[in-house]
């Protein structure tokens, strides 16, 4: 969630980190600050609050710089102020270090290095890690050296970057779990937490592994292993084009993504489906394996669960393979049962989400096999899992997940329809399956579509105290993704639940104004919501009802009634539901002037536990 940046080369540097550090904006912060070289010192600006804040700072000072780095903070240890933003200097300030993510053992740290005599100006953990390496560098050691001997002195997960006045002439970066990127130029060099941060600069990139140390000069990167011995580098070149990490002509990126994903789902399905129509992944694990696997667990946060539910209702429903759905965070500590021959399958649109690197790891350890279904390429979790497919949907700028959903089921289905074609599961209809996931792409445009009904409905919603969100089957877990929507950007309180619970305790809460969302795509179950439907009515609460075309029954009770395309599989068409439940939480954040792609409190990457 905290934004790394730094830039040595022929521009102006402090110009060119605070470009970067805008490009992080969407990571959600609340401090940010430079630091660079200038007339023989390391000179640091840092302010409380959104980067115009850091940016008057900036422009009054108007610094020129060959070497720079910069960060935006999401305040952990210590509050946003100008203390504790980062950069920070070690006791002597020969250094100054910007980091990312959580160092556990700072305060023992600090302890120690107090009662040597260091002084600390901030509350943050980070200061810590500036004394430590400080404290190494007094050791007559060149930087990378005392860098890699702090960072076996730090327990946690971090990326920092360090620049010291004794050697004008480099930045050192090293990573423990949090991301770290370095940009490849000619006769300059980048550094940055996250591709889009790059992108406008260059294209060749180096991801930096876990326990590398990377040196930045004019003239070129090099890497060190954990042992102080010369890595490889391998260089990638990022295919996204600097277009898509903007915001295209719409008003915020959430509307973007939303309305980008009838091209995502085609993405998704690229090279993935061949002429005969049959299914077919890249460096995925063998057909012996596929069919081995006796149960599944899938892994995941947020609006990533929510996509596993969606494929624990394929997996259990089409193969009849037992699969359970985990919230990351309760993973790790619960003690799950894991058997040998199970799959565990982490979902994650970053691919740092710690939680869910958490709970890989203890995977690892239990020797269980991982998939990953990942958006962010070269991220920690698409490397780190046995396999990983990625979603193809492009950068996600808006904190709001929409077309990472989307493309995860999108991923979980084809999954889905893959293992049923290696395991010849009984009675399943591949080829079907194959040609309505080819059909969903234009059935998505019809969604988006309904945009023109759903946004005079926003005003509806806009006024509700309270906003239920239910449906049965895959419409129940459709039903979870939209009311996080709505309750992320419009900050609308919501109760969401399978369309049957609602008398066992929820339905104390309709009163006269209410508003129900109403899943009802699936026809096998429709009589039954319908029933809930009119509990609702009954007390005075308004329908808004998402269903098929053909869907003769539900308008009868509705008060509104949104129009689906009629998938062949119920489940699609309940997919397809989530588009008009994005549009609308979007409409009614709008209308409410709430700050839609950085909604408060939350941030794009948690990389925090
Ligand atoms: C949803 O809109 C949020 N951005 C959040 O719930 C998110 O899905 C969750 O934090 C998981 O993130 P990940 O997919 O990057 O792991």
């Amino acid at each position: 969630m905290c934004g790394i940046a730094g830039y040595l080369g022929p521009r102006n540097a402090v110009e060119t980190v605070f470009e970067q550090l805008k490009l992080l904006e969407y990571r959600g912060y609340d401090s940010a600050g430079i630091a660079f070289l200038q007339d023989g010192d390391i000179r640091i600006l840092k302010r409380a609050g959104k980067l115009t804040e850091l940016g008057k700072a900036v422009a009054e000072e108007m610094p020129e710089a060959r070497l720079a780095i910069a960060h935006s903070r999401w305040a952990t240890h210590g509050g946003p102020t100008d203390e504790n933003a980062h950069p920070h200097y070690d006791q002597f300030q020969q250094v100054a270090i910007i980091h990312n993510g959580i160092i556990e053992n700072y305060l023992e740290l600090k302890e120690r290095l107090a009662a040597e005599g260091h002084s600390f100006r901030s509350e943050t953990d980070t200061e810590g890690a500036a004394h430590v390496i400080g404290r190494e560098y007094e050791e007559g050691v060149p930087l990378e050296e005392a860098v890699r001997r702090a960072a076996g002195k730090l327990r946690g997960a971090y990326a920092f970057v360090v620049i010291s006045k004794r050697e004008p002439d480099k930045i050192v970066a090293t990573r423990n779990a949090s991301p770290l990127i370095v940009g490849l130029g000619e006769g300059e060099q980048f550094l940055a937490s996250d591709i889009p941060a790059l992108l406008p600069f260059t294209r060749r990139v180096v991801v930096v592994k876990e326990g590398e140390v990377a040196v930045l000069r004019r003239e070129g990167v090099s890497l060190l292993d954990s042992a102080g011995k010369p890595a490889p580098i391998e260089p990638m070149e990022v295919q996204w084009d600097v277009a898509a990490a903007e915001r295209g002509g719409y008003e915020h990126f959430m509307i973007k993504e939303i309305h980008e994903q009838p091209d995502v789902i085609r993405q998704c399905l690229l090279g993935r489906i061949d002429e005969a129509g049959r299914i077919r992944f890249e460096n995925i694990f063998s057909d012996y394996v596929w069919t081995e696997i006796d149960r599944i667990n899938i892994v995941a946060c947020g609006t990533a669960y929510h996509a596993g539910l969606m494929g624990k209702h394929l997996f259990e429903r089409l193969l009849r393979l037992p699969t359970d759905v985990f919230h990351s965070s309760e993973f790790r500590y619960g003690d799950p049962v894991l058997s040998e021959k199970s799959l565990a399958i982490f979902i994650s649109q970053s691919g740092e989400t710690a939680d869910s690197l958490a709970a890989l790891k203890l995977c690892q350890q239990r020797r269980i096999r991982t998939l990953g279904i990942v958006n962010v390429v070269g991220s920690s979790i698409a490397r780190e899992c046995d396999r990983t497919i990625l979603t193809q949907a492009g950068p996600e700028i808006s904190v709001a997940s929409t077309k990472a959903y989307t493309a995860q089921v999108v991923v979980l289905s084809l999954l889905a329809f893959y293992l049923a074609q290696v395991r010849e599961a009984p009675g399943v209809r591949v080829p079907e399956g194959v040609d309505e996931l080819k059909r969903l792409s234009d059935m998505a445009r019809a969604a988006l579509a309904l945009e023109e009904q759903v946004e005079p409905l926003s005003e509806k919603v806009a006024a509700s105290p309270l906003v239920f969100f239910i449906g049965r089957a895959a419409d129940a877990h459709v039903a979870l993704e939209g009311a996080l929507k709505l309750k992320e950007v419009a900050y609308i309180p919501t109760q969401e639940s399978p369309a049957g619970e609602m008398k066992h305790g929820p339905l104390a809460l309709v009163e006269s104004g209410v508003v129900a969302i109403v899943g009802a795509t699936d026809s096998k179950v429709r009589d039954k919501t319908v029933s809930n439907m009119m509990e609702i009515k009954a007390r005075g609460g308004t329908l808004i009802a998402l269903t098929t075309e053909d869907d003769e029954t539900t308008c009868q009770v509705a008060d509104h009634v949104l129009r689906l395309p009629k998938s062949r599989f119920d489940f699609f068409s309940a997919l397809l539901s989530v588009i008009p439940m994005q549009l609308l939480a979007y409409h009614v954040a709008r209308r409410r002037g709430c700050e839609i792609d950085q909604p408060r409190n939350l941030a794009k990457s948690v990389t925090v536990e």
